[in-house]
């Protein structure tokens, strides 16, 4: 079965969906999937702590993959992530090449919405699933994520989910809908930063369960998960009692979006 294309969506900065999409990978490849890393944000910081090999400024990335001004294909620019059977389409930090294209893309003609999902298509065969980590916007490289993706997943964090201007995220969710892309569904919402012990909590998680279905358990706020990220490890890795408990959580989220019988779980 070709692969599920996941987008991992919020345009407010700083929510977890980077380090989210790289734990994710982390469990997907425990599980013994063929993942696919894709980023679609210039900061380029998912491929900073999730590549297998040094990236250097003038490689060529996921922007000459969208842009008219080359011939790169994506299967020319996909190098290995940290994992087997991760892999990964990077965006080369501080280069600002992937900025330039989506400022070419905004001026680019009929067609331009679909620049990634024709580039995905010709991949999706070699891989059980896409993970597309998103920019903090919703601009043309957002937009060609969404319309990449099968599946949209919202992360959030509990305590800002109204605050989140998720409507804003909704509508163009609709928007993508109607313009280009009729099957594109909302997976649900991966809720990070949770804080448990506050009653406020709890009833933001309430709300949030009102609007849409919150995908495994909250991710809670804690260190080791950031610490763990930047030094490009897994939580399975990392070694504390603390670290394996969250890779749990993690691997719970990997069954809920790719059902209890997909993959054959890597031995401990
Ligand atoms: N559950 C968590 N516990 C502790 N720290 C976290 C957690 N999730 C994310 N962080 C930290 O919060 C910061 C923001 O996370 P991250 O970069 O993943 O967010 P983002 O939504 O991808 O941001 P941007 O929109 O800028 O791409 C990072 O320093 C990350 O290590
Ligand atoms: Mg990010």
């Amino acid at each position: 079965m070709p692969a599920t294309v996941l987008a991992f969506c919020n345009q407010k900065g700083g929510v977890g969906k980077t380090t989210t999409v790289f734990h994710l990978a982390a469990a997907l490849s425990r599980h013994g999937l063929k993942v696919l890393a894709i980023d679609m944000d210039p900061q380029g910081n998912l491929s900073t702590i999730l590549t297998g090999e040094p990236i250097h400024p003038g490689d060529a990335g996921i922007a000459d993959v969208l842009s008219d001004r080359s011939d790169a294909t994506l299967t020319d620019i996909i190098g290995p992530g940290i994992w087997p059977g991760v892999d990964l389409a990077a965006t080369i930090p501080d280069a600002e090449t992937l900025a330039a294209v989506r400022d070419e893309l905004v001026l680019a003609g009929a067609g331009r919405e679909h620049r990634l999902r024709d580039a995905v298509d010709s991949v999706r065969a070699n891989y059980d699933i896409v993970l597309i980590d998103c920019p903090p916007s919703l601009d043309q490289l957002t937009i060609n994520a969404l319309v990449a993706a099968d599946q949209v997943v919202i992360v959030s964090q509990s305590a800002l989910f109204s605050a989140n201007g998720l409507d804003r995220l909704r509508r163009t969710i609709d928007a993508v809908r109607r313009s280009y892309h009729p099957d594109l569904t909302l997976r649900g919402v991966i809720i990070n930063l949770h804080e448990a012990q506050t009653i406020a909590g709890q009833e933001q998680l309430d709300e949030i369960a009102a609007h849409a279905e919150i995908i495994g358990y909250p991710i809670p706020k804690a260190v080791v998960i950031k610490d763990a990220s930047e030094a490009q490890r897994s939580l399975e890795d990392w070694g504390t009692a603390r670290a394996r408990s969250l890779a749990t959580i993690f691997s719970d989220i990997t069954i809920a979006l790719i059902g209890e019988n997909n993959g054959t779980p890597a031995k401990a």
